[in-house]
């Protein structure tokens, strides 16, 4: 029987695949068969490879700051000419900026729309490109979304307006590319142990136990949950589904 999952001979791009999601999805990229190009912002992105590559996995780094346009698109077409071509790419770079509303710094606002919002488009679009020159144009975007694409949250109105643009671009993207042998589609995590939510994990923070109260699986998720959903996303698995924003979130959107 054919292997949907199977991702043999498929390049693919991850950004923020230095650690956290990205490091892990790209793993399960390759784990399934994929070679994969990692973006990352330091010379730390090379160690990362090297250690996959050390697993016998085919990974090269990138050092790019994906908050500038001009980077962004260099490092794409590097990647793209490393890997001779592309299949998959993964918009997981993001970060977070916490402050109440009323006084959110626009500078932080601008920083948190450009790498969470912005990038990810850009990527999109350049990815969407490379997909349809081929002879059949095929291809997978696979965007990483958020519990906030659906909510608002509390102190983060620059990460919900810029995760709920993401699910939104997907969706628009989605009505044109689908026709046309591309899939995109969003993974929104729930509430995930990673570096990112270091000040939501602090034990002493309030907030740790009500999130934690409210997820049904009674964890906080990790890395290795999101391998499953992308290299479906990446895979003929899911040749027929479009425009999707699939949550990983142990239940927490529906309790
Ligand atoms: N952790 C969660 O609970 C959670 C929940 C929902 C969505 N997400 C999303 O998942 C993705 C990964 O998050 P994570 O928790 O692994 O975070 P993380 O902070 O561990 O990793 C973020 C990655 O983005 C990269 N990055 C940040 N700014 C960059 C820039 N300017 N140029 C290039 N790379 C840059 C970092 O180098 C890092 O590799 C993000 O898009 C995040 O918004 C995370």
């Amino acid at each position: 029987m054919t292997n949907l999952f199977d991702l043999t001979g498929k390049k693919a791009i991850v950004t923020g695949g230095t650690r956290g999601l990205g490091k892990s999805m790209a793993e399960g990229l390759m784990e399934a068969g994929a070679t994969v190009v990692i973006f990352g912002t330091s010379d730390k992105v090379h160690d990362v490879a090297k250690s996959f590559c050390d697993k016998g996995l085919d990974c090269k780094g990138l050092k790019v700051d994906l908050a500038k346009a001009d980077q962004r698109k260099a490092a794409f077409e590097k990647a793209v000419e490393m890997l001779g071509g592309l299949d998959i790419i993964i918009n997981a770079a993001g970060i977070q900026r916490r402050y109440e509303s009323p006084n959110f710094p626009m500078e932080d606002w601008n920083d948190v729309i450009e790498v969470n919002l912005t990038a990810p488009f850009d990527l999109s679009q350049m990815a969407a490109r490379e997909f349809l020159k081929k002879d059949v144009p095929y291809g997978k975007i696979i965007n990483i979304a958020s519990m906030l694409s659906f909510f608002g949250g509390q102190t983060v109105p620059a990460y919900a307006a810029s995760k709920g643009g993401v699910a939104q671009f997907t969706k628009a993207m989605c009505n044109e590319l689908a026709s046309k042998g591309i899939n995109i589609n969003a993974i929104a995590p729930g509430y995930m142990d990673t570096d990112m939510n270091t000040a939501l994990t602090d034990p002493e923070n309030p907030r740790f136990k009500t999130i934690t109260d409210r997820i049904p699986a009674g964890r906080w998720g990790t890395g290795a949950d999101m391998k499953g959903t992308a290299i479906f996303l990446a895979s003929a698995a899911s040749d027929y589904l479009n425009g999707a924003v699939i949550p990983v979130d142990g239940g927490y959107l529906v309790k």
